[in-house]
């Protein structure tokens, strides 16, 4: 992670973005996709959006760890779509039990800060038992930067033991509504 890079990426959408954002934004989930590689380890019962309006859509998640887990690793990526996903600002791969024990890096703060509060995991390791992710939506009011206009997926690949359980995929779109509704 060229951190550098980084800040300078996230100012150009910061400067950008900064002279029509406006809160009337679509920011919604599209699809998900869930996959376990080892059903030895991890289980999914649940990884489902429901649209409960036309700007709104709900993800629920429920899955199971079945055998504690005290090193787990995240690789997380986000794609922009632009004639098929192109990978997009954000390349990493962490630790996510030194991440919960201290947090540091603000793209991944934002992320979970985003659904910390509909979920169960909000704790430090070991992980073990139902993971909950219960209607969670996307909020703009929890964005700290606007995002450019585009389609997105963010892809969550959970690396337990130095090998890969599974892929939580999620598509989600933003749009910047210039002209205010209501
Ligand atoms: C999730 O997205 C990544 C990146 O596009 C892809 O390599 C992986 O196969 C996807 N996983 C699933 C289960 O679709
Ligand atoms: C699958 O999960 C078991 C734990 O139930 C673990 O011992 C094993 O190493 C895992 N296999 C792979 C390929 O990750
Ligand atoms: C998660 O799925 C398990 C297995 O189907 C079920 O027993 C449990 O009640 C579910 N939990 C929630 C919160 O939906
Ligand atoms: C997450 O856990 C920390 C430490 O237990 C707590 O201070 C914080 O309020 C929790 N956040 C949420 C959103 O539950």
């Amino acid at each position: 992670m060229q951190s550098k890079q980084f800040l300078c990426v996230l100012f150009g959408i910061f400067l950008t973005s900064i002279f029509d954002y406006n809160d009337a934004v679509v920011f919604k989930f599209t699809n998900v996709v869930c996959e376990s590689y080892n059903q030895s380890w991890f289980v999914f019962h649940n990884c489902r959006l429901k649209a409960v309006s036309r700007n709104k859509v709900l993800f629920n998640f429920n899955g199971t760890i079945l055998h504690p887990v005290n090193d787990i690793y995240i690789h997380g990526r986000i794609f922009k779509r632009a004639t098929g996903y192109r990978p997009w600002l954000y390349d990493v791969t962490f630790d996510a039990c030194q991440y919960l024990r201290k947090p540091n890096n603000p793209l991944i703060a934002m992320v979970y800060g985003l659904f910390k509060q509909y979920s169960n995991i909000n704790h430090t390791c070991p992980y073990v038992g139902p993971q909950i992710i219960k209607d969670f939506y996307l909020r703009t009011d929890l964005m700290p930067l606007p995002w450019p206009t585009g389609d997105y997926l963010l892809s969550l690949q959970w690396i337990f033991d130095k090998k890969l359980q599974f892929d939580t995929n999620v598509s989600f779109v933003f749009v910047e509504d210039l002209i205010k509704k209501n």
